[in-house]
């Protein structure tokens, strides 16, 4: 079964937020005093989980990403994960993780059947990450990186969200990360999303800063959202995505799921369609209809109303 949209999009690509709880309190993530948290009773269980991923595979989706807040923290994510290859081996299943807990589940994660990781990192430096993400520690970072190349994991992407003069010094260290490792860092435009929707517009940087530093690199291909670098004599990529400058809505293949079962058709609009309570058939219709509700393109700077949620609770 292939699924298209409404626009001829082909749709298949789940993103689905296995909790909105963190132990990072990014600042343009999350209010320092962390999110009010939600009744353990409105959360999916891991059991609901696997069945929306059941359904959705139904209607043709064959990759399937967990995110969180930060999935890590999440009970049962081992589970699920299992549950998910259960359904269909073919399934492709990635993690987006903070990394700050990966080393020790690494190996279990592979072994699961995980295919792959995205790991946020936006610095290098301790004192600047420790700053964003109110208290964190790259080295857990990095060791959870070397701890999922170790247990086999490859095409690892590191993620880096641009941030007008706290990272924006770092960028060359971040690019030179590639140098070595056959990994992929991608640098991402900041979205004026949750915390970060009333941030001044001075905050914002756009990935043309990265561009002129990559003159003499080689245009790989367009993956998705990404354009994908690579400098000479380099082992690894750099990516650049920018929601911002710009829109990639004509390529989007996804659809989202929060922790508490709403399925929204657009990251940037505030329309979602609960999947609680659904089962068999009419989950699948649920679903359905989601797809068929996808926006043309988001609405950035529109008087469309955008989601009133945090990054945390719809995962990126
Ligand atoms: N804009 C862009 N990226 C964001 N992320 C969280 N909030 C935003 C935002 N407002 C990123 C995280 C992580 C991924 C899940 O989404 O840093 O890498
Ligand atoms: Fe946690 Fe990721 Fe949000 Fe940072 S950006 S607070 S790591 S969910």
């Amino acid at each position: 079964m292939i699924m298209q949209d409404s626009f001829g999009r082909t749709i298949q690509y789940l993103r689905l937020s296995v909790t909105d709880l963190c132990n990072y309190r990014c600042i343009y993530c999350m209010p320092q005093e962390g999110v009010c948290k939600k009744s353990h009773a409105d959360m999916l269980t891991i059991e609901e989980m696997t069945e929306i991923v059941r359904a959705a595979h139904a209607l043709g989706i064959n990759k399937v990403r967990l995110t969180g807040g930060e999935p890590l923290v999440r009970k049962g994510l081992l589970t699920l994960c299992r549950s998910i290859k259960m359904i269909d081996s073919t399934i492709e299943l990635g993690i987006t993780t903070n990394g700050s807990l990966l080393a020790p589940v690494a190996k279990e994660l592979k072994d699961t059947g995980v295919d792959r990781l995205n790991i946020s990192l936006d610095s290098l430096d301790p004192k600047t990450f420790n700053e964003i993400t109110r208290g964190g520690d790259p080295q857990d970072v990095l060791r959870g990186i070397e701890a999922a190349r170790h247990a086999g994991f490859d095409n690892i992407k590191i993620n880096t969200v641009l941030l007008k003069d706290i990272n924006d010094t770092e960028l060359y260290d971040l690019i030179h990360l590639t140098k070595d490792n056959a990994i992929h860092v991608r640098f991402i435009e900041l979205m004026p999303l949750g915390v970060a929707k009333n941030w001044e517009r001075d905050r914002f940087m756009t990935t043309a800063v990265i561009e002129s530093m990559l003159q003499n690199a080689e245009l790989l291909r367009i993956d998705g959202v990404a354009r994908v670098y690579r400098l000479p004599d380099h082992k690894g990529t750099i990516g650049l995505i920018c929601p911002m400058s710009h829109s990639f809505c004509p390529s989007c293949n996804k659809i989202r799921v929060t922790a508490d079962g709403k399925l929204k058709p657009c990251l940037h609009s505030d329309q979602e369609i609960d999947l609680r309570g659904l089962q068999g058939k009419e989950l699948i219709e649920a679903i359905k209809n989601g797809i068929l509700q996808k926006p043309q393109s988001h609405q950035f700077g529109s008087a469309i109303p955008s989601t009133p949620r945090y990054m945390n609770e719809i995962g990126g």
